[in-house]
């Protein structure tokens, strides 16, 4: 099963992916994790990249394509895949058919997360993951059990980090790109019937939940 969560920055995609991929062995393709990758590599994409990500921008269609496109190359046919943060323009939503097209795949649904804008600013000021197993944490909403000295849940390691992109003025960007170039996708796979809402201001246990009895229905 192949399935798109969207939604806008801080709305929770990476976190319900990375849960999706813990209970399914699904695959998660988070286009924002594969590009900072690339700029902590330095790669020409890595270096062409940065400043518009720390703008809060969209890099071109074809650059997260080419990207995705790469990743498929060696998953095998079986692993289902979670996309997260992409497709993120019509244009992409159009390559992603083509792509999957190529491997026998096809989109099998979209999950909306639905939230409430003001809220999310304090979400994403707020967050910080592990810098050695990237296990994802938040001020307020989710500390590592340890926390005296702060120790990863997951991993013990005491290095912790905080996006770049992660300040109040850049969120406000990411958001506005949000609005007029990512939401417009949806009636694109309305028309096709494949988008199902939830409420992402709900628990982050709740949303699971809610996107587990989706999948069982997909
Ligand atoms: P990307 O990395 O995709 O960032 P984003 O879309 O802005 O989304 P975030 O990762 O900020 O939020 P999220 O929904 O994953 O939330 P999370 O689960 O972490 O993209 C970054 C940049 O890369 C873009 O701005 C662009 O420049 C570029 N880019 C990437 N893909 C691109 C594409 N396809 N095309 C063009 N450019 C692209 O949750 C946030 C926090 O809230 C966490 O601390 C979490 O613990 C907490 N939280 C989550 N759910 C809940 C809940 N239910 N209740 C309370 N707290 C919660
Ligand atoms: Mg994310």
């Amino acid at each position: 099963m192949n399935i798109i969560l969207l939604g806008p920055p801080g709305a929770g995609k990476g976190t319900q992916a990375a849960r999706l991929v813990e209970r399914y062995g699904m695959r998660q393709l988070s286009t924002g994790d594969m590009l900072r990758a690339a700029i902590q590599a330095e790669t020409p994409t890595g270096l062409k990249v940065k400043a518009i990500m720390d703008a809060g921008e969209l890099v071109s269609d074809e650059i997260v394509s080419a990207l995705i496109s790469d990743e498929l190359v060696a998953l095998p046919q079986t692993v289902g895949l979670i996309f997260d943060g992409y497709p993120r323009t019509e244009a992409q939503a159009r390559q992603l058919d083509a792509i999957l097209a190529k491997h026998h795949r096809k989109v099998d649904g979209v999950i909306e997360l639905a939230v409430d804008e003001d809220a999310l600013v304090e979400r994403i000021t707020g967050r910080f993951t592990c810098a050695h197993c990237g296990a994802g944490y938040h001020d307020e909403f989710k500390l590592p059990a340890s926390t005296d000295p702060m120790r990863c849940d997951h991993c013990g390691s005491a290095d912790f980090k905080r996006r770049p992109d992660d300040n109040e003025e850049t969120v406000r960007t990411r958001m506005a790109e949000y609005r007029a170039k990512t939401a417009p996708i949806l009636p694109f796979y309305e028309a096709r019937g494949l988008v199902a809402r939830v409420d992402g201001m709900a628990p982050i246990d709740e949303v699971t939940e809610e996107i587990e009895q989706l999948l069982a229905n997909t």
